[in-house]
């Protein structure tokens, strides 16, 4: 007879005890889904809901990942692909699968090495990083910590004299493209951090007190690193964040609501580059946009998190793609959670993909390496998901490979 042990012996493996603390966390994340359930449980609810948070009813939030998870595949089997090639193209350059990470402002909050974190992490991917104007480290300390592609978002301050100063600082830092925001006019009313007063950095009350209290990792990281500033602007007028503000506040007094098509043309006079306009959400903008020579178009409606009920960004890509023709590259922003989302926006007529909530959930669940973990994840799913659907290169990728609803 045999012996139950020899039995025992021959199935069960026991687990070497994982000694590090961040490592253990990220083996029980599978999905972006499980790293916002771990940031939730780490950062302070305000915190949290900054980056979790859109506007008003989040119905446009909730739309972008609705749109993904309406539109299916049309898998075709038998194909003799043996290897499939997940590489795109933005600006003329090689991308290793694509994805652009997008401007998220107060990347701090989510970590103390915030954007530093999230710029290693695309430089070791080959992907580009979009620093936001609101950023928490500045132009040139990112550029020190990444040799790779670096993109610079602008809103339009009121003092068009700190845009051109802004500019000129991206382009001796040797960042390649300026992304221009043209979604916050006024900023979108997100109830969450109304209801919580959330300001940045985040003022004590004991509310915050009870949060801190309540999430001691975050809590020690935040008093132990350097305060939080608006990295770009420190010691400014207008103020960089060394005293509390609500988003709110800051960008209605700051940002110029009466932002037009003239601004673009511009920027064009004070940076030669490339220019991304970010936050087009109709056909008729795209169109506009493509006439102006901009050279990328990012159709996003901020994550959600400016006007609610403007609609969903995928649906909006092959109709934008139809009417731009190849003049313009297209970016689709807003509800990527998989590779397989980087997929159906490129199958749909996109270049790339823009992605923001997901890399700061990472980042909020397991700091920079995090943000690496969540960057090989989507470059696999983009493999995979190209590989299940008989589809040899992006290139080869296109409105068959979907079902688009409608
Ligand atoms: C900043 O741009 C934000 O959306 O909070």
């Amino acid at each position: 007879m045999t012996s139950p042990l020899r039995t025992i012996r021959s199935v069960v493996r026991v687990e070497r005890f994982e000694t590090d603390r961040v490592e253990r966390r990220l083996r029980r994340a599978a999905s972006v889904d499980d790293l916002r359930r771990l940031a939730r449980r780490r950062l302070p609810g305000g915190v949290f809901d900054y980056i979790d948070g859109g506007a008003e009813d989040e119905r446009t939030l909730a739309a972008n990942q609705a749109a993904f998870a309406r539109t299916g595949f049309r898998p075709r089997v038998l194909q003799g692909i043996d290897r499939v090639e997940p590489a795109g193209r933005i600006l003329g350059r090689p991308l290793p699968y694509p994805l652009v990470l997008a401007p998220t402002g107060f990347t701090r909050i989510a970590d103390p090495d915030g954007e530093l974190a999230v710029a290693r992490a695309a430089d070791r991917a080959g992907l580009p990083y979009t620093l936001s104007t609101l950023s928490t480290r500045s132009i040139e300390e990112v550029r020190e910590v990444s040799e790779g592609r670096l993109w610079f978002q602008v809103y339009a301050w009121r003092d068009r004299g700190l845009v051109t100063e802004m500019v000129e600082r991206a382009a001796a830092a040797d960042y390649e493209a300026i992304v221009l925001t043209v979604d916050t006019a006024v900023l979108g009313r997100r109830e969450r951090d109304v209801r919580r007063g959330f300001s940045l950095p985040p003022s004590i009350g004991p509310a915050t007190l009870v949060d801190g209290a309540l999430h001691p990792g975050w809590t020690w990281s935040f008093v132990r690193s350097e305060p939080i500033r608006f990295a770009n602007v420190v010691g400014r007028e207008i103020g960089d964040g060394a005293s509390p503000v609500t988003l709110a506040d800051y960008i209605n007094t700051q940002f110029d609501p009466g932002l037009s098509w003239d601004d673009v043309d511009w920027l064009r006079s004070v940076w030669d580059g490339p220019i991304v306009i970010k936050g087009i959400q109709t056909v008729a903008d795209a169109v506009a946009a493509g006439e102006r020579g901009v050279d990328v178009l990012c159709l996003s409606n901020h994550g959600g998190r400016q006007l609610d009920g403007a609609p969903a960004t995928l649906p909006l890509v092959a109709p934008v793609r139809e009417a731009v023709g190849d003049r313009v590259e297209i970016i689709c922003d807003g509800g990527v959670r998989r590779g397989s989302d980087i997929v159906k926006a490129v199958a749909a007529g996109a270049d790339a993909a823009m992605a923001g909530r997901a890399y700061l959930y990472a980042l909020g669940a397991a700091g920079e390496r995090g943000v690496d973990r969540l960057l090989e994840w989507f470059r696999s799913d983009v493999e995979r998901t190209m590989s299940l659907l008989g589809v040899a290169s992006t290139a080869d990728l296109g409105r068959s490979a979907i079902d688009l609803p409608g």
